[in-house]
């Protein structure tokens, strides 16, 4: 692939703006340059720097009064969950029995898993989001579904089949044995192909036997690059339910500890109701936590204290939880998160906010050295946000001040509309409108 270049402002992170100075936790040029070749980033500045580096035959896209940022990163999805998005009136453990478990059931057939991987890749590329951390179904094909589509797209994505062997319908069940038989032969089926990554994923610890938490330990032991995905004390009624079935781990986090499944290669769904204790368990193991905000409030589950997280040293993402979550947008989700930070007395900075939609997803989900942000050599996953998208936004960005009013104008009012183009890899993979 030749050369490409795009001007427009970019901004990126490069830490987390809650605990590095503001000069070296982000990059910000608001007339810059960014050069891709063989698919990575060759160069991310400004303009006037960059511009004479360029070769003559170097054609440089325009993209006045456009943002490239860098792709979103969604740190906890399901892809069979797409057709319950805005289910109403149930919270978690009703929701998952009223609607979520009979629509898992359909993935049993092949045909249907591949349709809705292809509407759920392209609601994820619609609204700028270039990897994700996904649930699969108890089915294994469901998986292959997934991946199949994914790396037909080359995307960055890592997923894996739902283990959960008890307290859920007949149909949705596997055993020990064939859960393990079955992530082994998809971790051996889909490695190293393209840009995917495996999940090993108990769904939570209300559907998974002791001996089920057990094998997924020993497979996530047995394979270093794999992830460690499931749910974690979202709701006080599904807590009520694991305390009395493992009455002798002294909290959630203590069951998934026994059984070997608290690592740095770990992400936590919610931990709406983790205590400082497990947030500090969770924080000395290098565990992430994916912050579900849509989801969290569309369910009744809680509100979550990012303030608290990092406190206790956490490293925390942010999740659509798409289909507890009502949109697939990681902008979105950022402004969700700022308004549950509301209802605690915490204002979320829009860089900070921005930083969990982007590297912070990367780093949880063990990639920040492949994606996350622009620095030359990372692949170039990239979006290009339009600040004029909607009457409305064109009219507040064009009064925004400072990049944080910018960013916070984009948390609160763009949705997929604001998304012109995402990049993967250096290649156009959605553009709005479909031209
Ligand atoms: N806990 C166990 N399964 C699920 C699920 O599908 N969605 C949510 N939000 N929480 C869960
Ligand atoms: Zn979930």
């Amino acid at each position: 692939m030749s050369r490409q270049a795009y001007r427009a402002a970019l901004l990126h992170m490069l830490d987390d703006p809650a605990r590095t100075p503001a000069a070296d936790a982000w990059a910000y040029h608001p007339d810059g340059l960014l050069v891709v070749e063989d698919g990575h980033v060759a160069a991310f500045g400004a303009h006037a720097d960059l511009a004479p580096t360029l070769g003559a035959d170097v054609a440089v896209t325009e993209l006045p009064g456009r943002l490239i940022t860098p792709g979103f990163v969604d740190a906890h999805v399901h892809y069979p969950q797409v057709d319950v998005i805005a289910a109403w009136g149930t919270q978690l453990l009703d929701w998952l029995a009223t609607h979520t478990f009979p629509a898992e059931q359909a993935f049993a057939d092949r045909a249907h898993a591949d349709a809705v991987a292809q509407v759920f890749l392209d609601q994820l590329l619609a609204n700028g989001t270039t990897s994700a951390l996904a649930f699969c179904t108890v089915h294994r094909t469901s998986a292959d579904a997934l991946f199949e589509a994914a790396l037909a797209r080359n995307m960055r994505l890592i997923a894996g089949k739902v283990l959960m062997d008890s307290n859920a319908p007949a149909g949705l069940t596997d055993t020990v044995e064939g859960g393990r038989a079955d992530t082994e032969a998809l971790i051996r089926t889909w490695r190293g192909r393209g840009r995917l990554g495996y999940a090993v994923t108990p769904r939570f610890a209300v559907t998974s036997s002791d001996e089920q938490l057990a094998m997924a330990g020993e497979v996530l032991a047995a394979h270093p690059e794999a992830l460690l995905h499931t749910h974690m004390s979202e709701n006080p009624a599904e807590i009520a339910e694991v305390s009395r079935r493992f009455p002798q781990d002294r909290d959630y986090l203590a069951v998934y500890e026994r059984h070997g499944l608290v690592g740095r290669r770990s992400v936590f769904a919610h931990c709406v109701h983790a205590t400082d204790d497990a947030f500090g368990r969770l924080a000395a193991a290098g565990a992430s936590a994916a912050f579900c905000p849509s989801s969290n409030l569309l369910l009744g589950s809680g509100l979550f204290s990012l303030r608290r997280a990092c406190r206790c040293g956490v490293n925390t993402a942010l999740g659509t939880d798409v289909g507890g979550g009502g949109s697939f947008s990681l902008l979105a989700m950022m402004g969700e998160a700022y308004k549950v930070g509301q209802l605690l007395g915490d204002n979320l900075d829009p860089l900070h906010a921005f930083y969990l939609g982007t590297l912070a997803g990367a780093r949880a989900l063990r990639i920040d050295d492949k994606v996350g942000n622009l620095l030359p050599g990372k692949e170039a996953d990239f979006v290009v946000l339009d600040l004029a998208a909607t009457p409305l936004l064109a009219r507040r960005t064009r009064s925004a001040g400072t990049l944080a009013e910018t960013l916070f104008i984009l948390c609160v009012l763009a949705d997929d509309r604001a998304v012109e183009r995402t990049y993967l890899a250096g290649r156009p993979a959605h553009v709005r409108g479909g031209a």
